[in-house]
């Protein structure tokens, strides 16, 4: 998985906004970056392995000449991080005429590798993406193609056909020697955007690359191709050549919104936007959050598929759906979910798809599987104008704003707030709670923004102490019951992916079938209790864990004073929250615990290794 973008510029030079694009988009990927630019009718190339600031630092990015160019930060899928595989890559000519950046996966390329070089093609690297090039050459050497999009250029009508023997999913740019002044772009399954402004064209894999440039977008869609030039913007059917003609959006996320505003790493930023992100979501439309219910209330079965955090706030989610609303739903991880339900999943499933980005692979994926047996298929996620939402009968968005450290935050909060919306409006529906505890649910729901922002004003300090306390531990549990099993699952995700500390979440009635073993001396164990239904037992847990020498830390309201008697260290959360809300503030002082063991550890929890913002392979 990996981050492009590129641009024809009327004055200047291209390079610099390359290489401050990449930067946007860097939580894509960033284990190697490239650049290719044309000038004068030659193609000038920089890439190398490391973060686009190390790679800058050694080979100067801005240092290309030309108006035209492309650019690309890596996430490796095949081929290790080594230069020779990142990304611009050519064919055999030398010097070379074409450069292509690819985002996705081309999984017939070992039969076109082949193919290719049988032909007589040397390839360089181990990419899949490598074919491309040969691809088009060979096209171009054999004349094998025909100027089918009838375009008056054989480098445009060569690169088409060459596209079309791709399988797999791919956003991709190429541009060529042979065509000095235009770049191609295509589109299958992985995310491509337009950006237009008064002086220049961007492509990019998502809208922050150019949002400081210009907020003017268009999305392009599967099997499309794009060919910009200079006052040339064409998009066109991959199929048959035909033009699309598409109407230019406004996205009204404000560049600021995209930098970390003096924080020092996004990650902090996001955590502390909460309050805000979490207000967004109290002012959703009513058509919106009237819509999702109607399709819930009349399923005859609702799955909730999701990756990562966002399966968190669907396992979440669930226990609301069935507190709430009485509705029993079920909670997947979306890569299981063609083998668990693919079969029995029909026209009277509803499958309501939560994601960030909108881009997960894996998540796409089992709604594909969903609607080729037609069930309906609801989302949830950030990024309107993302596949999710295009694919989806009826979607909400959930209004976050770009969310870029790696780890979720602001945006699980967010999942979970309209997700208990929902819930809400689902129970009116069904006449299944009485008015009472709906007035009541929605009066502590508008409450939430401002309890986030007293936990963050109130227990930050707190929670830097407790990670330079906790820092030297090997591992962790989390323990919850009830809905708080969702908190304790997302609280040891972000201890995990950005401290590096591996660590276990339990059902805290589970805990005494295996994980007690491990109990010794000080061993670190974070118990969420809320004070809901599950409080009593949660306390008679806590005793099981400290009998075994167990450290305890409690995320607990701020009056439990029995549970405060009872731990080594605590967190207080504001009172009067009911249970079924509660992930959404005890949650909090998990992100702030993970974000300062992170810091404490030296690790970078903007951009933890091996992990990637939106994962868009399987
Ligand atoms: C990646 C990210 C996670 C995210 C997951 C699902 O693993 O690192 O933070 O929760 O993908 O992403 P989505 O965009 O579908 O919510």
């Amino acid at each position: 998985m990996c981050g492009i973008f590129g641009c024809i510029m009327k004055d200047g030079k291209v390079a610099p906004t390359i290489h401050a694009a990449l930067k946007r988009l860097e939580y894509r990927g960033y284990d190697s970056v490239g650049e290719a630019t044309i000038d004068d009718g030659k193609l000038y190339v920089k890439k190398d392995t490391g973060k686009i600031d190390e790679v800058h630092e050694r080979c100067n990015l801005d240092d290309l000449p030309g108006r035209i160019g492309i650019g690309h930060t890596r996430w490796a899928t095949h081929g290790a991080p080594f230069q020779v595989n990142a990304h611009p890559h050519f064919g055999c000519s030398d010097p070379p005429r074409i450069a292509v950046v690819h985002n996705g996966i081309i999984e017939n390329f070992a039969e076109l590798r082949k193919e290719l070089e049988d032909a007589g093609h040397l390839f360089r690297s181990k990419t899949d993406t490598e074919v491309i090039p040969h691809l088009i050459e060979e096209m171009l050497n054999s004349r094998q193609f025909a100027a089918t999009v009838n375009i008056d250029s054989e480098f445009i009508n060569a690169t088409i056909a060459a596209i079309g023997r791709l399988q797999g999913s791919y956003a991709l740019a190429i541009v060529s020697t042979m065509d000095p002044g235009r770049i191609v772009c295509a589109r299958n399954e992985s995310p491509l955007v337009l950006g237009i402004a008064d002086d220049a064209l961007y492509f990019a894999s998502d809208v922050t690359a150019f949002l400081p440039l210009t907020n003017k977008v268009i999305f392009v869609e599967n099997g499309e191709f794009v060919v910009l030039g200079e006052d040339l913007l064409e998009i066109r059917r991959l199929a048959d050549g035909n033009p699309i003609s598409r109407k230019t959006k406004l996205v009204d996320w404000s560049p600021g919104m995209a930098e970390k505003q003096g924080y020092p790493h996004f990650m902090l930023k996001e955590i502390h936007e909460q309050p805000r992100c979490l207000r967004n979501t109290l002012r959703l439309q009513n058509k919106y959050l009237g819509l999702l219910p109607t399709f819930l209330d009349r399923a005859r079965e609702v799955i909730m598929v999701a990756c990562g955090t966002s399966y968190h706030a669907c396992l979440a989610a669930s226990y609301m759906f069935s507190k709430l609303s009485f509705l029993a739903t079920y909670p997947v991880i979306a890569s299981e979910f063609a083998e668990q339900h693919g079969k029995s999943v029909n026209i009277d499933s509803t499958i309501l798809a939560v994601s960030q980005s909108g881009e997960t692979a894996d998540t796409l994926s089992a709604v594909e599987t969903a609607r080729q047996r037609a069930a309906t298929i609801l989302g949830l996620t950030n990024v309107v104008g993302s596949t999710l939402t295009r694919i989806s009968r009826v979607y909400i968005g959930q209004q976050s704003g770009p969310e870029i450290g790696v780890a979720a935050t602001k945006t699980f909060t967010s999942q979970l707030s309209v997700l208990s919306q929902l819930a809400i409006q689902l129970a009116k529906r069904r006449g299944k709670i009485s008015q009472e505890e709906i007035d009541l649910l929605e009066e502590k729901i508008e409450n939430i923004p401002d309890i986030v922002e007293g936990i963050i004003e109130t227990q930050e300090e707190k929670m830097r102490a407790l990670a330079r306390k906790y820092k030297t531990k090997q591992s962790f549990f989390f323990l919850g019951r009830g809905i708080s099993y969702a908190t304790a699952l997302e609280g040891s995700l972000k201890l995990m992916e950005i401290a590096y500390i591996p660590s276990l979440a339990f059902p805290a009635g589970e805990s005494k079938h295996g994980p007690i073993s491990l109990i010794t001396q000080g061993f670190p164990v974070i118990f969420v209790c809320p004070p809901d239904e599950t409080r009593r037992t949660v306390v008679g847990n806590i005793m099981e864990m400290k009998a075994r020498g167990a450290s305890i830390i409690a995320i607990c309201e701020e009056d439990d004073e029995d549970i405060k008697k009872l731990v080594d260290d605590y967190v207080e959360i504001k009172r009067g929250i009911p249970g079924v809300l509660s992930p959404i503030p005890y949650v909090v002082p998990l992100q702030l615990f993970a974000y300062y063991m992170a810091i404490e550890r030296g690790c970078d929890p903007d951009m933890p290794r091996n992990l990637a913002k939106s994962v868009t392979v399987k």
